[in-house]
């Protein structure tokens, strides 16, 4: 063997750089400083010298000995710490990434509470389009052309004869149309309204109601809405149903319930009247009846609608309904 040990040195740590793995640096220990490696060998050939190189010789191999021995020893280190923190291997002890999960918007969590209790009640539930015929929306609910009370309701004309429906009532005759009584249906949507402030946007939901059958009363109306009311807000909110005005509806009412906020007391949200009106209601008009073909004589009927926007911010204790359709993430990952 008669490589120097310079050169021995110097190849050692070029290999040493190609190197990536563990198994590579044990490999290279074998190589250079193993029982039969280089460095060894380079040693037991220093007797074969001449004396005068010796002493020389073998503390110039010991020192490669010991710095090849630091170097690789440097290098393992390197790797080993590289394979534990820069993900280079898969830790199957971390926690997984887990995808963000969406929740459901507070408009749609409380359409689906309504609609649960209502069909606890035993009602079913109807839809139907939010592009309406002008017979839909108005004549066939008893507000005949150039009737004063279409004024009631900023309607957005698609054309002369269509519009978008300014409410869900249209389902009443939807839903009359199709099945004789009894009839007993809540039909959740959305409605459009040219109207935009703190309390009004332009879209909004609404939950009809009707119910229809022989010896249906006014005290069936209360009965049910009672029961909607305590199942929604709690059972010691107290009702007053208020004499109203609709054109499909006679009598009519707007039920108002105790302010959630303040308990009647008088406060910002109930305008200091103790009182929050929730929804607008009536005995089903005998035109409306008319319209359908349905027999006076023999059926009455009640019907009811909400706003749902206005539902949730009572019970979310929310002061402007725009927030609803901002679509802040920070304000709709509270639901
Ligand atoms: N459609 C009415 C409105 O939008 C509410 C209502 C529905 C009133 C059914 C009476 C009966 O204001």
């Amino acid at each position: 063997m008669n490589l120097s040990i310079e050169l021995i040195h110097e190849n050692a740590l070029k290999e040493l750089d190609t190197v990536a793995d563990a198994e590579g640096i044990k490999e290279l220990y074998v190589r250079f400083l193993g029982r039969k490696g280089l460095i060894t060998q380079f040693l037991r050939n220093i007797s074969s010298l001449p004396e005068a190189q010796r002493p020389q010789a073998g503390k110039k191999a010991n020192q490669t000995k010991k710095a090849l021995d630091k170097a690789f020893k440097a290098a393992l280190k390197k790797i080993e710490a590289g394979s534990a923190d820069s993900g280079n291997r898969i830790d199957v002890s971390l926690p997984g990434r887990t995808a963000p999960r969406g929740s459901l918007h507070p408009i749609t969590r409380i359409t689906q509470r309504v609609c649960d209790i209502f069909l606890h009640l035993g009602f079913d539930i109807a839809e139907g389009p939010e592009t309406e015929t002008d017979y839909y929306n108005f004549e066939a609910l008893n507000v005949p052309k150039f009737h004063p009370a279409r004024d009631m309701q900023d309607t957005f004309y698609v054309s002369d004869n269509i519009v978008l429906r300014t409410q869900t009532s249209p389902m009443q005759i939807r839903v009359m149309e199709k099945q004789p009584p009894p009839v007993a249906i809540i039909a959740p949507g959305k409605v459009y309204r040219c109207d935009s402030d703190l309390t009004h946007t332009p879209m909004f939901h609404q939950v009809e109601g009707l119910l229809v059958d022989q010896n249906v009363s006014f005290g069936d109306l209360k009965g049910t809405l009672t029961a909607f009311v305590h199942q929604m807000f709690d059972d010691k909110i107290s009702l007053r149903f208020r004499p109203s005005f609709f054109p499909f509806t006679e009598p009519s009412a707007e039920v108002d319930i105790l302010c959630v906020m303040c308990r009647g007391k008088g406060c910002r949200v109930c305008s200091h009247s103790g009182w929050l009106e929730i929804l607008g209601a009536g005995m089903v008009h005998p035109n409306v009846f008319g319209s359908v073909g349905y027999d006076t004589s023999r059926y009455t009927g009640f019907a009811f609608g909400m706003g749902i926007e206005r539902i949730a911010m009572l019970k979310y204790g929310i002061d402007d309904i725009r927030k609803f359709f901002d679509n802040d993430l920070r304000f709709l990952r509270q639901f």
